[in-house]
Protein backbone atom coordinates (compact mmCIF):
# COMPACT_ATOMS: atom_id res chain seq x y z
CA UNK A 1 0.00 0.00 0.00
CA UNK A 2 1.17 3.50 -0.88
CA UNK A 3 0.00 6.78 -0.16
CA UNK A 4 1.27 10.35 -1.46
CA UNK A 5 0.93 13.37 -0.12
CA UNK A 6 0.15 15.92 -3.07
CA UNK A 7 0.58 19.77 -1.98
CA UNK A 8 -2.18 21.26 -4.25
CA UNK A 9 -2.05 25.48 -3.86
CA UNK A 10 -0.64 27.07 -0.98
CA UNK A 11 -1.47 24.37 1.87
CA UNK A 12 -3.64 22.01 0.71
CA UNK A 13 -2.92 17.94 0.49
CA UNK A 14 -4.32 15.74 -1.94
CA UNK A 15 -3.55 11.95 -1.22
CA UNK A 16 -3.19 9.10 -4.03
CA UNK A 17 -3.50 5.88 -2.48
CA UNK A 18 -2.61 2.99 -4.33
CA UNK A 19 -1.81 -0.69 -4.71
CA UNK A 20 0.76 -1.64 -6.76
CA UNK A 21 0.36 -4.76 -7.08
CA UNK A 22 -2.71 -4.49 -8.30
CA UNK A 23 -2.24 -0.83 -9.68
CA UNK A 24 -5.35 -0.04 -8.45
CA UNK A 25 -5.77 3.96 -7.00
CA UNK A 26 -8.21 5.97 -5.07
CA UNK A 27 -7.78 9.75 -5.31
CA UNK A 28 -8.83 11.74 -1.84
CA UNK A 29 -9.59 15.72 -2.25
CA UNK A 30 -8.34 16.96 -5.64
CA UNK A 31 -8.06 20.19 -3.99
CA UNK A 32 -7.57 22.71 -6.62
CA UNK A 33 -5.78 20.95 -9.39
CA UNK A 34 -5.31 16.76 -10.08
CA UNK A 35 -2.34 17.77 -12.66
CA UNK A 36 0.45 16.24 -10.92
CA UNK A 37 -1.87 13.10 -10.05
CA UNK A 38 -3.11 12.41 -12.94
CA UNK A 39 1.05 12.48 -14.15
CA UNK A 40 1.56 9.93 -11.03
CA UNK A 41 -1.10 7.83 -12.51
CA UNK A 42 -0.01 7.45 -15.53
CA UNK A 43 3.63 7.48 -14.55
CA UNK A 44 2.80 4.46 -12.51
CA UNK A 45 0.10 3.21 -14.85
CA UNK A 46 -2.58 3.04 -12.43
CA UNK A 47 -6.89 2.84 -12.98
CA UNK A 48 -8.08 5.32 -10.63
CA UNK A 49 -11.37 3.44 -9.45
CA UNK A 50 -12.31 6.44 -6.66
CA UNK A 51 -12.25 10.14 -6.31
CA UNK A 52 -13.08 10.44 -2.52
CA UNK A 53 -14.00 13.63 -1.22
CA UNK A 54 -13.69 14.35 2.65
CA UNK A 55 -16.13 16.91 2.89
CA UNK A 56 -17.70 19.72 0.21
CA UNK A 57 -15.70 22.95 0.89
CA UNK A 58 -14.30 24.13 -2.83
CA UNK A 59 -10.91 24.25 -1.33
CA UNK A 60 -11.13 20.37 -1.46
CA UNK A 61 -12.99 19.27 -4.11
CA UNK A 62 -12.90 22.48 -7.02
CA UNK A 63 -10.95 19.97 -9.31
CA UNK A 64 -13.61 17.45 -9.03
CA UNK A 65 -14.69 17.70 -12.83
CA UNK A 66 -10.77 17.90 -14.12
CA UNK A 67 -10.39 14.47 -12.69
CA UNK A 68 -13.44 13.02 -13.60
CA UNK A 69 -12.57 14.48 -17.52
CA UNK A 70 -9.43 12.78 -17.28
CA UNK A 71 -10.97 9.32 -15.60
CA UNK A 72 -14.45 9.49 -16.62
CA UNK A 73 -14.74 5.70 -15.04
CA UNK A 74 -13.50 6.92 -11.22
CA UNK A 75 -16.53 6.81 -8.87
CA UNK A 76 -17.12 10.21 -6.90
CA UNK A 77 -16.93 9.45 -3.69
CA UNK A 78 -18.77 11.11 -0.62
CA UNK A 79 -21.34 11.19 2.51
CA UNK A 80 -25.11 11.42 2.40
CA UNK A 81 -25.03 15.26 3.31
CA UNK A 82 -21.60 16.71 2.16
CA UNK A 83 -22.86 14.68 -1.30
CA UNK A 84 -25.96 17.02 -1.76
CA UNK A 85 -23.23 19.96 -1.72
CA UNK A 86 -20.79 18.80 -4.11
CA UNK A 87 -20.38 20.39 -7.36
CA UNK A 88 -20.47 17.34 -9.13
CA UNK A 89 -23.04 14.38 -9.11
CA UNK A 90 -22.04 11.75 -6.78
CA UNK A 91 -21.44 7.81 -7.80
CA UNK A 92 -21.38 6.49 -4.90
CA UNK A 93 -23.04 7.31 -0.99
CA UNK A 94 -20.49 6.15 2.04
CA UNK A 95 -21.87 5.74 5.55
CA UNK A 96 -20.19 5.33 8.66
CA UNK A 97 -18.01 2.05 8.79
CA UNK A 98 -18.66 1.53 5.14
CA UNK A 99 -15.41 -0.31 3.19
CA UNK A 100 -14.22 0.22 0.02
CA UNK A 101 -11.27 -1.76 -1.88
CA UNK A 102 -8.43 -0.57 -4.03
CA UNK A 103 -7.01 -3.71 -4.95
CA UNK A 104 -5.94 -5.15 -2.05
CA UNK A 105 -6.16 -2.18 -0.26
CA UNK A 106 -9.17 -1.57 2.53
CA UNK A 107 -10.72 2.00 2.94
CA UNK A 108 -12.68 1.96 6.17
CA UNK A 109 -15.09 5.29 6.09
CA UNK A 110 -15.79 7.48 9.61
CA UNK A 111 -18.25 9.78 8.96
CA UNK A 112 -17.19 12.50 11.51
CA UNK A 113 -19.48 15.69 11.93
CA UNK A 114 -18.04 19.17 12.98
CA UNK A 115 -16.18 20.66 10.11
CA UNK A 116 -18.46 20.02 8.11
CA UNK A 117 -22.16 17.32 9.10
CA UNK A 118 -21.46 15.07 6.54
CA UNK A 119 -17.16 14.99 6.60
CA UNK A 120 -15.83 12.07 6.60
CA UNK A 121 -12.28 10.26 7.65
CA UNK A 122 -10.88 7.37 5.98
CA UNK A 123 -8.75 4.74 8.01
CA UNK A 124 -6.37 2.99 5.24
CA UNK A 125 -5.30 -0.46 5.80
CA UNK A 126 -5.14 0.06 9.35
CA UNK A 127 -1.98 1.97 8.61
CA UNK A 128 -3.25 5.44 8.19
CA UNK A 129 -5.75 7.61 8.82
CA UNK A 130 -6.56 10.75 6.14
CA UNK A 131 -8.50 13.48 8.25
CA UNK A 132 -9.68 16.33 5.77
CA UNK A 133 -10.47 19.19 7.57
CA UNK A 134 -11.63 16.82 10.97
CA UNK A 135 -8.20 16.86 12.77
CA UNK A 136 -5.20 18.89 11.31
CA UNK A 137 -1.45 17.99 12.74
CA UNK A 138 -2.11 20.48 16.35
CA UNK A 139 -5.52 21.46 15.90
CA UNK A 140 -9.05 20.44 14.62
CA UNK A 141 -10.61 21.88 11.57
CA UNK A 142 -12.60 25.30 12.21
CA UNK A 143 -16.54 24.83 13.17
CA UNK A 144 -17.17 28.27 12.26
CA UNK A 145 -17.70 27.95 8.74
CA UNK A 146 -20.72 26.60 6.40
CA UNK A 147 -21.89 23.40 7.95
CA UNK A 148 -19.56 23.62 11.24
CA UNK A 149 -20.86 22.65 14.96
CA UNK A 150 -18.48 22.80 17.72
CA UNK A 151 -20.43 20.49 19.83
CA UNK A 152 -20.70 17.80 16.82
CA UNK A 153 -16.45 18.70 16.86
CA UNK A 154 -16.26 17.93 20.05
CA UNK A 155 -18.27 14.55 19.85
CA UNK A 156 -16.21 13.48 16.52
CA UNK A 157 -12.90 13.62 18.04
CA UNK A 158 -13.79 12.22 21.35
CA UNK A 159 -15.92 9.53 20.05
CA UNK A 160 -14.76 8.68 16.58
CA UNK A 161 -10.83 9.52 16.72
CA UNK A 162 -9.72 9.01 20.16
CA UNK A 163 -10.53 5.76 20.42
CA UNK A 164 -8.37 4.40 17.10
CA UNK A 165 -4.98 3.11 17.84
CA UNK A 166 -2.28 5.33 18.36
CA UNK A 167 0.38 3.78 15.53
CA UNK A 168 -2.35 5.43 12.61
CA UNK A 169 -0.45 7.83 10.86
CA UNK A 170 -2.69 10.81 10.44
CA UNK A 171 -2.39 12.71 7.08
CA UNK A 172 -4.48 15.40 7.23
CA UNK A 173 -6.58 18.26 4.83
CA UNK A 174 -4.20 20.98 5.18
CA UNK A 175 -0.47 21.44 6.09
CA UNK A 176 -1.66 24.07 9.10
CA UNK A 177 1.34 21.66 12.19
CA UNK A 178 4.96 22.40 12.14
CA UNK A 179 5.04 18.56 10.28
CA UNK A 180 2.89 17.52 7.45
CA UNK A 181 1.93 14.18 9.21
CA UNK A 182 1.92 12.40 12.49
CA UNK A 183 1.02 9.43 14.61
CA UNK A 184 -2.30 9.85 15.75
CA UNK A 185 -0.37 8.17 19.37
CA UNK A 186 1.33 11.89 19.48
CA UNK A 187 -1.69 13.87 18.43
CA UNK A 188 -3.52 12.61 21.57
CA UNK A 189 -0.35 13.88 23.81
CA UNK A 190 0.02 17.19 21.79
CA UNK A 191 -3.13 17.59 19.54
CA UNK A 192 -4.95 20.44 22.34
CA UNK A 193 -8.58 19.61 20.40
CA UNK A 194 -7.77 16.15 21.39
CA UNK A 195 -6.46 16.84 24.81
CA UNK A 196 -10.03 18.62 25.99
CA UNK A 197 -11.61 16.55 28.69
CA UNK A 198 -15.33 18.34 28.39
CA UNK A 199 -17.03 20.78 26.22
CA UNK A 200 -16.49 23.34 28.22
CA UNK A 201 -12.87 22.96 27.79
CA UNK A 202 -13.06 22.44 24.15
CA UNK A 203 -14.83 25.36 23.47
CA UNK A 204 -12.37 27.80 25.51
CA UNK A 205 -9.98 26.51 23.29
CA UNK A 206 -8.60 29.61 20.95
FE1 LIG B 1 -12.89 22.61 4.81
Amino acid sequence: MSIEQIRVGSDNFSYLIYDINTRKAALVDPGYDTTKAVDVLAEKKLELLYIINTHFHSDHTAANQQIKKAVPTAQVVASAIDGKKLNIPVDRIVSDSEILHIGEIMLTILVTPGHTSGGICIIVDNVALLTGDTLFIGDCGRTDLPGGNLKDMFNTLKEKILPLPDHLIVYPGHDYGEKPFDTLGNQKQSNKTLRAKTMEEFSRIP
